[in-house]
């Protein structure tokens, strides 16, 4: 029997999440890892989900009021009634579900690529994307964009949000080997993004020094990946997580986990996506260095996951 299928890819923000929600720049790495969905039509009454991707423990639970608010916002966008035409959604691939690493987008970009091609809607990836946006929204309630537009576009951005968002790819000089140490809590991403708002309002002297800062820093680590200078990459990486501690996102750990990463060598460590839990980026030049941090973290017991950016 014809399915329609699709995928999206996982990400890992290198600077300026939370800053990108309020225009800041932010620079989003698409990793190899991908969640895959197959639509199949059945004779029910509406859709059905059969979830099989692997989950940072109670991931799935915690995020299946999200998940359905999702994608009704999905089959509205792309004027799918699945009561009209039942199907099923089967969810599969790579990519670990988990606070970080752009799971809920690549899951939403996955799902409007299957039912485009079960429906033969023939969608561009423009459109693709801006689907995968409203379907993000159901977890997010204000995202900016980034992760569905890695999700959909994979490879290194150059991002800010906008209607529509304005991305270009970035050209790395080198290629980076990096480590994903996951703290296996799941973080509350639209309650995160809203504390930060929130706090903003009521002290906006101190934030908006901050987020200036964020933005200075989003350009500088864009120059140091075209120069392939990884000193400066690194410096601006370890500011980043300053300032993301300072707007009250990390938690103690992802400081553990970056405390293992600098203890190993890692030149960089920092939270990477919504923090408070979730999964932190140590960036680990050269195999070896990815090898020894990466061991590091699982005797403590954490779950990573290897890659290379670039
Ligand atoms: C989450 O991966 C990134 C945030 O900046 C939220 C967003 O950009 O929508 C925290």
């Amino acid at each position: 029997m014809r399915v329609g299928k699709g995928y999206g890819y996982g990400k890992t923000i290198l600077v300026g999440e939370h800053f990108v929600v309020s225009g800041n720049h932010a620079i989003a790495a698409g990793i190899s890892a991908k969640t895959t969905c197959t639509i199949e039509r059945t004779k029910g009454t509406d859709y059905e989900l059969v979830d099989n991707r692997l989950e940072t423990p109670g991931y799935k639970k915690e995020k299946a009021e999200q998940m359905k608010e999702s994608l009704q916002l999905i089959f509205a966008a792309m004027k799918i009634d699945p009561k009209k035409t039942p199907f099923r959604i089967t969810l599969a691939g790579d990519l670990v579900a988990a606070s970080g690493v752009g799971a809920s987008a690549a899951n939403c970009a996955a799902i409007a690529r299957a039912l485009s091609d079960e429906f033969k809607l023939k969608m561009s990836d423009e459109q693709i994307n801006a689907v995968a946006y409203q379907g993000e929204m159901g977890y997010h309630g204000t995202p900016s964009g980034i992760d569905n537009t890695a999700a959909v576009f994979g490879g290194l951005l150059w991002y800010q949000k906008g209607t529509p968002p304005k991305f270009e790819p970035i050209q790395a000089k080198t290629k980076v080997e990096i480590v994903l140490g996951d703290t296996g809590l799941v973080g509350n991403t639209k309650e995160l993004v809203a504390g930060v708002q929130a706090r903003r309002q009521k002290d906006p002297q101190a934030y908006d020094k901050i987020f200036k800062e964020a933005e200075e820093l989003a350009i500088k680590t864009k120059k140091a990946l075209e120069a392939g200078d990884i000193k400066t990459l690194a410096a601006c990486m370890n500011r980043n997580q300053e300032l993301l501690r300072m707007v009250g996102v990390s938690h103690s750990a992802l400081e553990e986990l970056v405390q293992i990463a600098r203890e190993e060598g890692a030149p960089a460590a920092k939270l990477t996506g919504g923090g408070g839990g979730g999964l932190m980026i140590a960036l680990t030049p050269g195999k070896n260095l990815q090898q020894k941090v990466a061991k590091a973290m699982q005797a403590k017991g954490y779950r990573t996951f290897e890659a290379v950016i670039g």
